[in-house]
């Protein structure tokens, strides 16, 4: 049988120890982690916080907000990303840290951000014609470090007519 032509995407993540993160960065990690102590996940208990940086420095944080109703519960990342955009809707998001508990309150977890908020970071690069670095903490030590989305959403839908 003829073989098919193939499409292939290669994604790269940087894993950067704490020790090494920058002082924007690691501003941001605190940030979100100081978030996730806030969240309002009385479902899950997974509390997830979030840190975003503006390209004017402005710093903004969240937490997931979660529902009885479970679907309309809304992740960190979309809850401060939709806030950050409906106040500062000129202004560039640049770097997004991710950082969550783990639902059994044993320590930190390793989060990478779901579907629904991989589109929600899509929307705003291609607002802003530009990537949003994006910062997920570990409980090892490190941070992976995406330089954009299409690290994490390769083949994104991103245009109405085509
Ligand atoms: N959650 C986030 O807030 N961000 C993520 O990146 C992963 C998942 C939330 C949704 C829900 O409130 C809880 O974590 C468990 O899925």
């Amino acid at each position: 049988m003829k073989e098919n032509q193939k499409i292939t995407f290669t994604q790269t993540l940087s894993v950067i120890p704490l020790t090494e993160l920058d002082a924007i960065r690691s501003e941001l990690i605190a940030g979100a982690k100081k978030a996730s102590g806030k969240a309002y996940a009385p479902y899950s208990n997974f509390r997830v916080g979030a840190a975003v940086i503006l390209e004017d420095g402005q710093i903004f944080t969240a937490n997931n907000q979660e529902n009885i109703c479970f679907p309309v519960g809304v992740c960190a990342e979309r809850i401060l990303l939709g806030y950050t955009h409906a106040n500062q809707p000129d202004l560039r998001p640049a770097i997004l840290a991710i950082v969550a508990q783990k639902s059994d309150n044993s320590g930190f977890a390793t989060v990478s951000p779901c579907g629904l908020c991989r589109q929600s970071i899509s929307e705003y690069e291609m607002k802003f014609k530009h990537p949003i670095e994006i910062l997920m903490y570990r409980p090892d030590g490190t941070v992976l470090q995406a330089n954009g989305i299409d690290a994490l959403l390769p083949f994104k839908f991103e245009d109405l007519n085509q």
